[in-house]
């Protein structure tokens, strides 16, 4: 079996259990999938150093090694915090008017890709794979190929893939879409990410797709397709059994005193609708006096990309929106919304999930959504809670279960929290079989595989290859 080496800007490392914090969807799925394979694992450290060195500091746990290198301070500001979150955050996220466009953030972007070429460039072997992930990293495999890399190399977007219509705003867009035909295999979340590429493709680069995923520009072919990612479910089961679930279980339902808990847990984003959250839950309460201290919003936030401006922006308001709703609406004995800034090990929030009736995920573009899948497969399958679905969020195309809402529209959250409360058992027993097989059954094992089998199969290994006296490190 080759090896695999995964590259991305985060590198998970290994946490103890009830140690919190925003670790993202990326994280988690990759640590879960490389623990079956004899896997590299390349990327950022975090850390800042004053000058970039390229010194890698090797770590190993659970059969995978990790390699990571420090970044120098202006890297992180033009590349980390200025291309990859200014920039292209906000643009694939249908956000252009969040995007901002600087000269010196698409520098660094591209000067931090090609130092993440030269540094992992002595680790890869022949027959490695090699897979890289997300919008950090769009040209590190067009760098490595022009560095004599000849094996098989694949790429994965974990956010949606802009319309062209909107791809179109980002100075020099071609040049970002046409490094990604470096590539073997292309994957995207859902169809509707991998029609938007194809579509820009067609339009802007005059390359035409086949049905069976091929895309052809130039002469260039890769392949193309849809790999929706999942939750580890087996390793979630053990957690949701654990004792620290049980605890965190127990401890929300005492405090919860007989109410309803509603729960939403987000990275605080602008992505994620929190602001038009509130309002929609604002307006459930407005329209349901009747159900005014027999509920509350538990909205887990922790704060993530904090030197971002648009982060401090969303935080601010929120603070101020939920503060606004429980002035209103709090009572002496029930406050209608607890808003908490602090990220939770997956023990804890399994034991969450379970103990909330509602599942409130209302993202306004979300490339998947792995949260609504962890809800699903925390739930008591003799009572479970309903899961409330943007179906802006790429897990909507798999949880077609969920009730299904627009996040702009403060009447439908209203509605589809009324409609939760009031479902009975077995209509939520229906739903959510329905929803959990498919969580069960297309986790982050069944992804990994059809991903690492397409770019197996993209073409015959590297060392194979006539007249191949590439570099192979
Ligand atoms: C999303 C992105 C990931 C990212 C994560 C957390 O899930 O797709 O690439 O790692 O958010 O964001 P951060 O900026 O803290 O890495």
């Amino acid at each position: 079996m080759s090896r695999l080496i995964v590259i991305s800007n985060r590198v998970a490392a290994p946490r103890p259990e009830g140690e919190g914090g925003a670790q993202g969807g990326l994280a988690v799925a990759l640590s879960a999938a490389l623990r079956e394979y004899r896997g590299l694992w390349f990327g950022w450290s975090g850390n800042v150093a004053t000058t970039f060195t390229g010194k890698i500091d090797f770590q190993r746990h659970e059969g995978v090694t990790s390699a990571t290198v420090d970044l120098e301070e202006q890297d992180v500001d033009e590349y980390y915090n200025g291309y990859a979150n200014r920039t292209l955050w906000p643009l694939f996220h249908y956000r252009i008017d969040l995007a901002e466009y600087d000269r010196s953030f698409a520098g660094g972007y591209e000067r931090v890709n090609e130092r993440f070429a030269e540094t992992v460039l002595p680790l890869i072997e022949p027959d490695d794979l090699i897979w890289i992930h997300d919008y950090h990293l769009i040209p590190l495999g067009a760098q490595l190929r022009e560095r004599g890399i000849r094996n098989r190399i694949g790429f994965f977007l974990h956010i949606p893939f802009p319309p062209s219509r909107l791809m179109v705003s980002l100075p020099f867009h071609e040049g970002l879409v046409l490094s990604l035909l470096a590539y073997d295999v292309i994957g995207f979340q859902t169809e509707e990410w991998l029609e938007s590429f194809q579509n820009y493709v067609e339009r802007e680069l005059g390359g035409h797709c086949e049905s069976d995923g091929t895309v052809h520009v130039g002469d260039r072919s890769v392949h193309a397709g849809a790999y929706p990612i999942g939750i580890d479910y087996k390793e979630f089961q053990q957690a949701v059994a654990s004792e620290g679930a049980r605890v965190a279980h127990d401890r929300l339902l005492k405090s919860a005193d007989g109410r309803h808990t509603i729960i939403g847990v987000d990275r605080l984003d602008y992505s994620k609708g929190l602001t038009e959250r509130f309002e929609g839950y604002r307006r459930f309460l407005e329209d349901n006096e009747d159900c005014r201290g027999e509920v509350f919003l538990l909205q887990i936030a922790p704060p993530s990309r904090g030197e971002v401006h648009t982060y401090e922006t969303i935080r601010e308001s929120l603070d101020e929106l939920s503060g606004r709703i429980n002035g209103e609406f709090a009572a002496v004995d029930w406050v209608p919304i607890r808003y908490v800034n602090q990220g939770y090990g997956r023990e804890d929030l399994a034991g969450f999930y379970r103990a909330a009736k509602i599942g409130l995920i209302t993202p306004l573009r979300d490339g998947m959504n792995l949260v609504a899948k962890e809800y699903v497969a925390a739930q008591d399958p003799e009572d479970p809670g309903v899961l409330i679905l943007s179906r802006f969020a790429g897990a909507a195309l798999q949880l077609k279960d969920a009730l299904l809402v627009n996040p702009y529209s403060k009447e439908d959250i209203s509605d589809a929290i009324r409609r939760a409360i009031a479902m009975p058992r077995e209509e939520r027993i229906h739903r959510w079989k329905a929803m959990n097989e498919v969580v069960k059954r297309e986790d982050v094992v069944w992804w990994r595989r059809r991903f690492v089998e397409a770019l197996e199969g993209s073409r015959p290994p590297a060392r194979r290859q006539a007249g191949d006296e590439g570099r192979q490190g």
